[in-house]
């Protein structure tokens, strides 16, 4: 983009927000910017106070903010105009405004596709040219949370928390929980990207895909690509979420171990919380990962937020389930798993018409076959020492000390204590306080599908 073009654009953009064209102190600003002058230097060619240069550019640069409805300033002033020029239709400039005639642009005089009605196509086209949200579920309907969505505000616009880890078992609303404060907030980052690690591919790959989203080109070295990446992040407001984190960790092994071919990622995470940038990164995993363990949350900028289910009826709202006075026990029953509640009321009506009360009356906790599935598969990632554990865990009705537990073991003091804390990590075993003293449990349903099925 030259400066004549440059300033067509400017021009047209300030004149149809204020009917008047570029006057020649602006026109100068727009030059000096483009050629990278400070605004000194601009004061000094123009013959100005170097204050009055910055008011006319403060000025300037509010009414272009105002008129694309993004920040616009001397930094991003140029990229900006490009990114318009590229996303729009070709910008073919007509003059209609008779009573202004001061200006120097030889606009043509043939008629011409409406400026306006360009710019205005071209603010739809790329209001949000670098967020990529393809890879994110739409969502629908979404009930309470209302807490965690302030919980995540909070840390990112409030003490800018560079790496939060949304965490929890599967079906309990992480990912709804994350897109939905991404729908909200949409027009607070100049680029949002969604990835899933569901069929983690290797950290460089992801480079590679982070950077064609910011419209760059990959450099040669995986150094050289985290450079390009960390100077976007560091000038740009950027939201990069990658969900289902736990497949980049290995199976057979204590909880939030990366996979020998996925170690990168684990020095990415941590290179994220150690640079200073102005973007954020969420991290959304059935397993706490071990940036999120080891790091000291005064001296890094890192948060978790873990999820419990949802003590709310109105998640059954759409299910047309019946007896709308048993929804809370039924709710209660599945510890407020959204996936399990789902589940749980397609059987319902399935085979009891939709009476939850029918359903209730039988005393039975019922797992369905998807849950089955679900659990098996999480077994299935356990280490041997955590399979021990969950197995003794799963024979006692209420919680129990960690003595209790201990008892008939045969596990080493060091399996035994980190077994207990990887399940922790997996949201498997919970931990509470019984008369002062800290008892361990599992969830009712993972307990009865361990009863049964292991
Ligand atoms: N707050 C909510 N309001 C309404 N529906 C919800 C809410 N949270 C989750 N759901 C529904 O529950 C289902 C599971 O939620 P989600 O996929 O977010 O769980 P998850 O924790 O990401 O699970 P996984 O670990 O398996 O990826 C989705 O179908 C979603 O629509
Ligand atoms: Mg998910």
């Amino acid at each position: 983009m030259d400066i004549k073009e440059a300033l067509q654009i400017a021009d047209q953009l300030v004149s149809s927000q204020t009917g008047e064209h570029l006057d020649d102190l602006q026109k100068a600003v727009i030059q000096g910017v483009l050629q990278k002058q400070n605004y000194k230097e601009i004061a000094k060619s123009c013959k100005r106070s170097e204050s009055r240069i910055r008011n006319v550019a403060y000025q300037l640069w509010k009414l272009l903010s105002e008129q694309l409805q993004e920040d616009i300033n001397k930094h991003n002033f140029r990229p900006t105009l490009e990114r318009l020029q590229l996303t729009s239709a070709p910008i073919i400039i007509q003059n209609n405004n008779k009573q202004n005639n001061n200006h120097n642009f030889n606009f043509g005089s043939q008629d011409l596709l409406s400026i306006n009605h360009t710019i205005k196509n071209a603010k739809k086209k790329s209001q949000f040219p670098n967020h990529d949200l393809t890879l994110a579920p739409k969502i629908i309907d979404f009930y309470d949370r209302e807490t965690e969505l302030t919980t995540l505000s909070n840390w990112i616009f409030n003490q800018n928390t560079s790496l939060i880890s949304v965490l929890g078992l599967f079906g309990i609303g992480k990912t709804t929980l994350v897109k939905r404060f991404v729908d909200l907030n949409l027009q607070q980052f100049e680029v949002i990207i969604w990835k899933t690690l569901k069929f983690p591919k290797s950290f460089e790959l992801l480079l590679d895909n982070l950077l064609k989203v910011c419209q760059q080109e990959p450099k040669e070295n995986t150094d050289n690509k985290i450079r390009q990446l960390l100077d976007i992040i560091i000038e740009k407001k950027c939201l990069i979420i990658l969900d289902d984190v736990q497949n980049i960790f290995s199976a057979g092994e204590f909880s939030g171990q990366y996979k020998s071919e996925y170690q990168d990622y684990q020095n990415f995470f941590n290179l994220m919380t150690e640079v200073k940038h102005q973007s954020h990164f969420i991290l959304i995993s059935q397993e706490q990962c071990s940036a999120m363990n080891y790091l000291d949350e005064e001296l890094y900028p890192i948060k978790c937020l873990k999820l419990s289910g949802i003590e709310n009826i109105d998640i059954l709202k759409n299910t047309s389930l019946k007896d709308k006075e048993n929804w809370l026990k039924l709710v209660t029953l599945y510890e407020g798993n959204t996936i399990y509640l789902q589940d749980i009321a397609g059987l319902i009506k399935d085979i009891y018409d939709g009476s939850v009360s029918e359903f209730l009356a039988e005393d039975n906790l019922i797992i369905t076959t998807k849950m089955q599935s679900h659990f098996r598969q999480l077994f299935n990632r356990l280490s041997s020492p955590e399979k021990e554990l969950i197995l003794k865990l799963s024979q006692f009705e209420n919680a129990v000390t960690r003595e209790q537990l201990r008892q008939d073991l045969e596990l080493s003091s060091t399996d035994f204590i980190n077994s207990l804390q990887s399940l922790q990590k997996r949201y498997l075993v919970n931990k509470s306080l019984n008369e002062d003293k800290v008892v361990f449990h599992l969830s009712s349903v993972f307990k009865e599908y361990v009863r049964n099925f292991c």
